[in-house]
């Protein structure tokens, strides 16, 4: 790609003269709700990505307490249907979208609180930095919030939320709310007022059916567009990741640059994403690993689940620690640094890019 040139660098061809017949054209082009391309190409066509969203960090010891004087002011109920608290980019002119593409917000339910339940054609999940005590109740089947989990509601399927416990409990959203409004694809339903089971089990239906390594049940050979397991445990995440480095100091290929361990959660019915427009994974780094800066098409977000450590986006070093959480706009160059061992769940809308074939990728020092 060569950065030097651009629309205006390289204009010679179409530049025409001022005269009263050009303005009565133009003049004439507004009237009728026409606009040239010849005016607008470099905008309109940019010779890479040159997105508004911009990169930002949100510190969770600012996030945490908003959302608790949230909890102590505002009512969670029907209407309102959810006391979320969503990252409002600041590229993006103050509306609730941390990305052109996704939303993200933190959430908070209080002591023996319910969210009713509702449903909707966006994707959404959960991902839980601290705290338990929350059940969510998706298409009846009741799901423990732990942390370290990842909890999945994929578009049109039911949900809601309570607390079963004497303590609050906040955790992260993740939606395509953005791009579904941008498309005008949303719909949306209202359900039970109150959650249909408050039952508190351990383990979800969906994991005793879908969660055993490898093990597909003979009763669900028909593929499905979002991942049917409720719920991706910690437990299992942790042990993928230590398993990895482990390999890596036996010399065993694992993981996916010197000491970069990294998991994709995935639709055990595909071997795809999760969901059709998120991509969800988990990486952790070595105290001191330092990752290449890379670009990527489509936007990104993570949250740091662990550990200390820092993002260069843009060239410019925003130290992190636990529960912290950054976008990364598309084409904007980023790398992680780890001070200790360095533990991030990241979301992307990568199966959107993908499956358009507009993903592009450029890592420095490689071609
Ligand atoms: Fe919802």
């Amino acid at each position: 790609m060569n950065e030097e040139l651009d629309h205006e660098s390289v204009a010679h061809g179409m530049t025409p003269d001022d005269s009263p017949e050009l303005r009565a054209l133009y003049k004439g082009f507004k009237d009728n709700h026409l606009n040239p391309l010849w005016t607008q190409t470099g905008d309109l066509m940019p010779m890479h990505p040159k997105p508004k969203a911009v990169a930002h960090v949100w510190k969770w010891s600012t996030l945490l307490p908003l959302a608790e004087q949230a909890g102590a002011l505002v009512p969670v109920g029907r209407g309102g249907e959810r006391r979320a608290i969503g990252l409002a980019n600041p590229g993006l002119g103050g509306k609730a979208y941390v990305s052109p593409t996704l939303w993200a917000a933190i959430q908070y339910l209080g002591p023996h609180e319910t969210a009713p339940e509702h449903r909707h054609s966006q994707n959404a999940f959960r991902f839980v930095v601290e705290g338990e005590g929350v059940w969510t109740v998706v298409n009846g089947d009741p799901v423990r919030m732990s942390r370290g989990d990842l909890l999945l509601t994929p578009g049109w399927c039911f949900h809601g939320h309570h607390n079963d416990t004497d303590q609050p409990m906040a955790w992260i959203d993740g939606l395509d709310i953005p791009f579904s409004q941008h498309n005008d694809v949303g719909f949306f339903e209202f359900g039970s007022d109150r959650v249909t089971d408050y039952a508190t089990p351990n383990f979800s239906r969906s994991e005793r059916l879908w969660c055993h390594p490898g093990l597909r049940p003979l009763s669900q050979l028909q593929d499905t567009v979002a991942s049917p397991i409720g719920a991706y445990r910690w437990e299992f995440t942790d042990q993928a990741l230590t398993q990895q480095l482990l390999l890596e100091d036996e010399g065993q290929p694992a993981t996916v640059e010197q000491g970069h361990a990294a998991v994709r959660y995935v639709n055990p019915t595909t071997g795809g994403d999760v969901m059709p427009t998120i991509r969800c994974e988990f990486h952790r780094l070595r105290a001191g690993c330092e990752t290449p800066a890379r670009r990527e098409v489509g936007s990104t977000v993570f949250q740091v689940f662990e550990g200390t450590g820092a993002v260069v986006m843009d060239g410019e070093t925003h130290r992190l620690e636990k529960g912290d959480m950054f976008v990364i706009p598309s084409w904007v160059s980023w790398s992680l640094l780890a001070e200790s061992q360095f533990d991030l769940f990241r979301f992307s809308d990568a199966p959107i890019m993908e499956r358009l074939n507009f993903m592009r990728t450029q890592v420095d020092g490689q071609t």
